[in-house]
């Protein structure tokens, strides 16, 4: 980052002296103005809740303009990436900051596959859940549970111990992800079988069998290699955020990584795949497109709590370009399984067609983000509904490692520790206390 040739001058209307902060800009995007002085200079805080003028860190990762629908990941267009190479380049692009060459692809997947098996102790954990329990919750426990077996790579501080714990979530969470979908349908784990690519690998992990072959349909394994690209990363989005302020405090990688699937589940993140799914559920058992009128009056009555699932986003005020590419998606899985008159999928594009006809939304800048197409692709490969946060946990796990190895080589990175606006009761004696 570099210092603006601009200044922020703060007065105060009650002869507070005013205060000077310098502006940073950085290579694109808006430009930050340094407060770390503020608190000494003032004896105040800024005020920020969600966040939606702060900027946490600096990062090289991913950058995203909202306004123009623009997303990069290490400078790349999000369109070319989905059809260059596949998810482990992106891997390699988001963890070493180019794409790699012929023979570091190569290398990369190789390693990558070398790690694809967990430790045999971890299917025990699973028994220890219900069948029914929410893979998401199953997940958490799995991933957290990891740094219990890599007791070699657990000081986040150690660039070997990073490096070897990155590969290791990223050749693992697949595996992790397809147990606990086994484990709920009470089906065998299935083995990775390393001669296949990485998305062929958790085809088969989730719907292969011990009792005959399976075959990868390359079409679905595109696909999915597509839709583990369009999830890599996210800039600073709750996750990230969870995944940096927990490894702040020096905790292992595992352990830091397991707060960002927990972030994940929520609805208002990664859980509105789960959420939008649902939603159209509910309104194709309304009566279908007939009832979208009826339905998107109860999401504008702020009483109603109902939002239009998969539609919004803190960032994008133009159409997310997650979505376009997964909407592409979409056609091609349903082509390919003949789905092409899927009522939820035909649903969906009406959904969005009226919502971006209508001034609520269009006023709003509600346009349909990553989830809102990711949802019936997943659906239509035969990914359970409850699953499908894990699979963007899955695909995810790079961008919060890249994130979280990017905090610890930072010079300037410290714990983070947010202050507050004290609204509670002044200081008062317990009764009878001296
Ligand atoms: C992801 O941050 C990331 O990058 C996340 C993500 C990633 O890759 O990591 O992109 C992945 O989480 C995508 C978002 C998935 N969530 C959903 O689809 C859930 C539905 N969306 C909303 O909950 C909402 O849009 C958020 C949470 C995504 C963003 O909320 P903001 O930025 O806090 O906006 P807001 O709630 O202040 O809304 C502004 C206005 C409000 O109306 P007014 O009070 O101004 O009248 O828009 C309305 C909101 O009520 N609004 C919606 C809406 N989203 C916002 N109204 C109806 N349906 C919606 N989906």
């Amino acid at each position: 980052m570099k210092l603006a040739d601009n200044k922020a001058t703060l007065s105060f209307s009650n002869g507070t002296p005013s205060i000077e902060m310098p502006v940073y800009s950085g290579n694109i995007g808006p430009d930050v103005i340094d407060i770390r002085k503020l608190y000494a200079q003032s004896g105040m805080f800024t005020y920020d809740p969600g966040f939606l003028s702060t900027a946490s860190c600096q990062s090289g990762i991913t950058f995203i303009d909202g306004d123009k629908g623009e997303l990069l990941y290490r400078g790349y267009p999000i369109e070319q990436l989905a059809n260059h190479g596949d998810y482990l380049d992106t891997c390699y692009l988001l963890l070493k900051g180019d794409l790699p060459s012929e023979k570091e692809s190569a290398d990369f997947h190789k390693l990558v596959n070398n790690h694809t098996m967990v430790n045999e102790q971890m299917q025990f954990f699973l028994r220890g859940f219900r069948r029914d329990a929410h893979p998401m919750a199953v997940l958490t426990g799995l991933v957290g549970a990891l740094s219990a077996f890599y007791h070699d790579s657990t000081d986040i501080t150690n660039p070997e111990h990073r490096e070897i714990s990155a590969i290791r979530l990223i050749a693992k969470l697949p595996t992790l992800v397809a147990m606990s979908y086994k484990y709920g349908v009470g089906q065998p784990f299935m083995y990775p079988q390393n001669s296949l690519s990485y998305s062929g690998n958790f085809l088969r992990m989730m719907f292969g069998v011990p009792c005959e072959d399976y075959v990868v349909n390359p079409v679905l394994e595109r696909a999915l290699d597509r839709i583990f690209i369009l999830h890599a990363d996210h800039e600073q989005n709750a996750s990230t955020s969870t995944v940096r302020l927990c490894g702040s405090s020096g905790t292992n990688p595992f352990a830091a990584i397991a707060a960002g699937v927990a972030c994940l589940w929520g609805p208002a993140h990664g859980g509105a795949n789960e959420a939008c799914l649902k939603m159209l559920d509910d309104i194709q058992k309304m009566g279908g497109i007939s009832k979208v009128g009826e339905f998107m009056e109860q999401v504008k009555d702020k009483n109603s709590g109902v939002k239009l699932m998969g539609f919004g986003h803190r960032v994008y005020k133009n159409y997310d370009p997650r979505a376009k590419l997964m909407q592409e998606t979409c056609n091609e899985v349903l082509a390919e399984l003949g789905l092409e008159n899927d009522p939820l999928f035909k649903l969906a594009k009406q959904v969005e067609k009226i919502a971006l006809e209508d001034d609520y939304f269009v006023s709003r800048k509600l346009y349909p983000n990553v989830d809102f197409y990711s949802g019936i692709v997943q659906r239509a490969i035969g990914i359970p509904v409850n699953l499908f946060t894990g699979v963007f946990a899955l695909a995810r796990t790079v961008g919060w490692i890249a994130q979280l190895n990017e905090m610890i080589g930072d010079p300037e990175y410290k714990i983070g520790r947010p202050r507050q606006l004290f609204t509670g009761s002044p200081s008062r004696n317990v009764p009878g206390a001296k």
